[in-house]
């Protein structure tokens, strides 16, 4: 099948492949890379393995691709179990950090080498190879050296050599880090595209919380070997689960408080200054509990003590705390502010600035309203 008639393939289905890992292993000694992972990635779409360093991500890779074996466990594509299966035969591709272009090649022989390795005649292989380089918008540049290209051009052409023997599973680790932050805002969105087109079931690894965000159907956040959260992109941004997830992506405030009233809609949350917090109901609290919250910093709404009325009047339910600027920093359309609510109580708040607009300052006297929508219940 050429590259061109596998796109022409209405199913995901045999596109990429639908990839199962389930209850996976590996030990260096007595230290668990990857501890008893499981996750499950349909066919066709892009998952972010997203951690701190050292978290066992790019472990999790090599086992994918078949250059680190398994202590425990299975990963299968498209059903078939490929543990057993040598790296090269395992219908997946693996784009480096460092994209591993060979030097003494220029791109189109580059592209070709996968190819020439599954004994395609050469012409067959050069046709292939040049779709391929189409896909990336590389033809212009197909008999230059890797040298010869800039950083994101070898990302390009990286990815033009792991997609022209279409595998079922598309690897990347770190694709975007030695580029600059333009040009890797601007290739983020270019693979996003291209493995939306292609159709390539593919597995991402970054420690870069705003690159899962814009790439990625599924992330999965992982921490010590483990993954601690699996979910949509909005679901890991609005719904985190634990003060390492809600902390690791996006900037919130940490907050605990006791249960004191509980009606259908809303729960009140009371802080141990005696502050008031509204959070949703949910079956899972009771009056009386101590719970955990995160409250994204740009979900805060501040207005200037004595002028409430510039809070938006909503009909949302939400609590009211006075509080005192003590510190802000300007990020162009956005000021952060960090309020002091009571004693020793600070809250984080971003709010976006109008062009001409003044900051508010230190020692002012402003109101916070919080939604209860935006406090987010941790489970533990
Ligand atoms: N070949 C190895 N021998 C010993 N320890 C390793 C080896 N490869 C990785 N590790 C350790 O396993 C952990 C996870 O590594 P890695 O998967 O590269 O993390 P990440 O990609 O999330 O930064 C790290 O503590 C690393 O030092
Ligand atoms: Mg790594």
């Amino acid at each position: 099948m050429t590259l061109q008639q596998h796109l022409a393939s209405p199913s995901p289905e045999t596109r990429g492949g639908r990839l199962t890992i389930d209850n996976v292993s590996k030990r260096y000694g007595a230290f668990a890379a990857v501890d008893g992972i499981s996750l499950e990635v349909p066919a066709g779409s892009l998952l972010t393995l997203l951690g701190p360093s050292g978290c066992g991500k790019s472990t999790l890779l090599r086992m994918i691709a078949g250059f680190v074996g398994a202590d425990t466990g299975t990963i299968a594509l498209g059903g078939k179990h490929i543990l057993d299966v040598p790296p090269n035969k395992r219908d997946v591709a693996m784009v480096f950090q460092s994209y591993a272009l060979f030097p003494h090649m220029t791109i189109l022989e580059n592209t070709m080498f996968g190819l020439k390795m599954r004994r395609v005649p050469k012409r067959q292989a050069r046709v292939e190879a040049m779709q391929a380089l189409d896909l990336v918008k590389l033809t212009d540049l197909t008999e230059r050296y890797p040298s010869q290209l800039s950083g994101g051009q070898q990302q390009r052409a990286a990815l033009a050599r792991a997609l022209v023997t279409h595998p079922k599973v598309l690897l990347l680790d770190e694709p975007f880090g030695a580029l600059d932050k333009d040009l890797r805002d601007q290739m983020q969105l270019e693979l996003r595209k291209l493995q939306q087109s292609v159709g390539v079931t593919t597995v991402c690894v970054t420690h870069d919380q705003r690159e899962a965000m814009i790439i990625s159907d599924y992330i999965a956040v992982m921490r010590h070997g483990k993954v601690v959260q699996f979910g949509t992109p909005l679901d890991i941004y609005d719904a985190p689960r634990s003060r390492f997830v809600a902390d690791f992506v996006g900037s919130s405030n940490s907050v605990s408080g006791r249960i004191g009233k509980i009606d259908s809609q809303v729960a009140e949350c009371i802080l141990d200054n005696g502050d008031r917090l509204q959070v949703p109901a949910s079956k899972h609290l009771a009056l009386g509990q101590t719970i955990e919250l995160a409250i994204r910093a740009n979900a805060i709404r501040l207005a200037v003590d004595g002028q409430r009325t510039a809070l938006p009047q909503t009909s949302e339910t939400h609590a009211t705390l006075a509080g005192i600027v003590a510190f802000s920093i300007n990020l162009g359309d956005m000021v952060r502010y960090e309020v002091r609510v009571g004693e020793g109580r600070y809250f984080v708040v971003e709010i976006e600035r109008q062009p001409g607009q003044l900051m508010i300052p230190n020692g002012t006297p402003v109101d916070l309203s919080i939604a209860a929508q935006s406090c987010m219940v941790l489970d533990a």
